[in-house]
Order: C-alpha cells, then structure tokens, then sequence
C-alpha cells in the first residue's frame, strides 16, 4: 500500500500578538516588551509523525484548540511547519475552516471559479463544471449573490460542492459539514463514502464520532498539539 501523506516530527509555532496597556506605558518599556514579545511563542503541534494511506479515510478528533485545524493546513500546504518533514502524493482539495478561500465580494459563482482555479482547476474545467456544481450546492436562487449575504451553512455547502468537483486524490475535510443541515449532511456523507470507494484518500477533522466511525477506517487524537493515539474507528 502506497502512502498518500506521511508527517514526521512536525511542529508548528504561532507568534502570539502582545497586547499592552497603552502606548506611553508600551514606549518607556520598549526593551522588555521586545523581550516579552518574542517569548509568545506558542507551540500549536508538536512533535507529529503518522502516516495516511492510500485510499484510506483517517478521522482527526479532540478538543477546541487541540490542534486539528492546524495540521490540515499544514497537510493542505497552507501553511509551513515550523520543524519536521510533510510529504503528500496526490492532488490535494482542502476544505478548511468555514469562508477560507473565498472572497466576500464576490458573488457565489465567481467564487466557486475562483476556487476552483486556487485548487488548480483550469477556467475551461470549471465552467464545464460549474452547471453541477452549482446544483450540488443546491443554492441555485443566490448564486449571483455576493457571499457575504450567506449563511454559514451555504458557505459550507459551497465550499463542499467545489472541493469534490476537482476529482481529488486527498480530500481535505474540517468541521464542515458541522454546518450544513441534516440533508445536505447526509448528501456530503454519501459523496465521500463514494469517494472512498473509489479510491481517495480522506482526512476529516470531526467531533462527530458517529460520523467518523461511518466514515473512517482509522482515527487519531490529538490532544494540547500533540499525538495522543491512533485509534481503529470502531474502537471509538
Ligand atoms: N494564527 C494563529 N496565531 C496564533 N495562534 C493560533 C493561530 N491559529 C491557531 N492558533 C492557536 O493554535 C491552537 C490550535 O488551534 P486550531 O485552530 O488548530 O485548533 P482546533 O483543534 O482546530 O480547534 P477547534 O476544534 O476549535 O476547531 C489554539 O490554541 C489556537 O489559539
Ligand atoms: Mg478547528
């Protein structure tokens, strides 16, 4: 079985912005904030090595500020880490965290063009693909609307809808169908299940567990930025 994306001993590091308690107060002590501020250094991961397979459907679970979003940007190279080695085989469509990707002015189906060419799609594979789209979403009556008028849940059904029409080798999945209502959960749930079954690899951050078992062969657990276990789905 070849392996889709293989992490080793990957850490990530976010500078923490300081704040002061006004600018008088910030100048006069301008060398030990200098100081201060270069010690807010927050370790978000660390230390991560797993292992993806091919065609495998791997769950990420654990709580608020764990670290999930994180490592699938890094795994989505939207981000680099800070240490360890990240390698992906694949062509990869990352469905981040809820309006990542898409631009606020820009009406539904500029931004589903605009996605699809950030996802590596060319102007001719999208307009081919975007009557289907368009249906998937179901959002048909607002699509000439800029997305700023949308709500959470038909921004994820149009994030969904774009990233599974870019026939991806590694689909990328946070939180996002957490939004979306029971229907078009369900719909989400069976157009991966049919993506797995035709060989593409799934990573999903989830705190649904009876969705991640659905879904998953196997789960990892991360806990305050680092690995706790990795887990059989069924285990859970
Ligand atoms: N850009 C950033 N700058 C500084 N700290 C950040 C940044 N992004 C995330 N963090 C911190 O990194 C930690 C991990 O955040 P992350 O978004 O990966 O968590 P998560 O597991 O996805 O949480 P949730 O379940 O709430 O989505 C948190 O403590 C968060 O405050
Ligand atoms: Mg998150």
């Amino acid at each position: 079985m070849r392996d889709a994306i293989v992490l080793e001993n990957v850490s990530k590091v976010y500078s923490l912005s300081y704040t002061t308690t006004g600018v008088k107060n910030f100048l006069t002590h301008l060398p030990a904030y200098i100081k201060k501020m270069r010690k807010r250094r927050f370790w978000a991961l660390k230390d991560i090595s797993l292992t993806v397979h091919r065609g495998e459907a791997f769950g990420i679970t654990g709580r608020n500020g764990a670290g999930k979003s994180t490592l699938l940007c890094l795994i989505a190279g939207v981000m680099k880490p800070t240490t360890g080695d990240i390698r992906i085989e694949g062509r990869v469509a990352p469905l981040l965290e809820l309006g990542a990707g898409f631009h606020p002015e820009l009406t539904g189906r500029e931004n589903i063009i605009l996605n699809g060419v950030l996802l590596g799609m060319t102007r001719r594979e999208i307009k081919k693909k975007l009557p289907e789209i368009i249906a998937f979403s179901e959002l048909e009556e607002f699509i000439d609307q800029p997305i700023r008028t949308y709500s959470s849940g038909m921004l994820a059904r149009l994030g969904f809808s774009v990233a599974v029409h870019i026939d991806p080798e590694i689909l990328l999945i946070d939180e996002i169908l957490a939004v979306g209502d029971t229907q078009f959960q369900k719909k989400c749930l069976d157009r991966m299940l049919t993506f797995k079954k035709n060989g593409s690899t799934i990573v999903h951050v989830s705190h649904n567990i009876p969705q991640i078992k659905m879904l998953c062969d196997r789960v990892a657990l991360i806990d305050g930025g680092r690995l706790r276990e990795i887990k059989m789905a069924e285990e859970l």
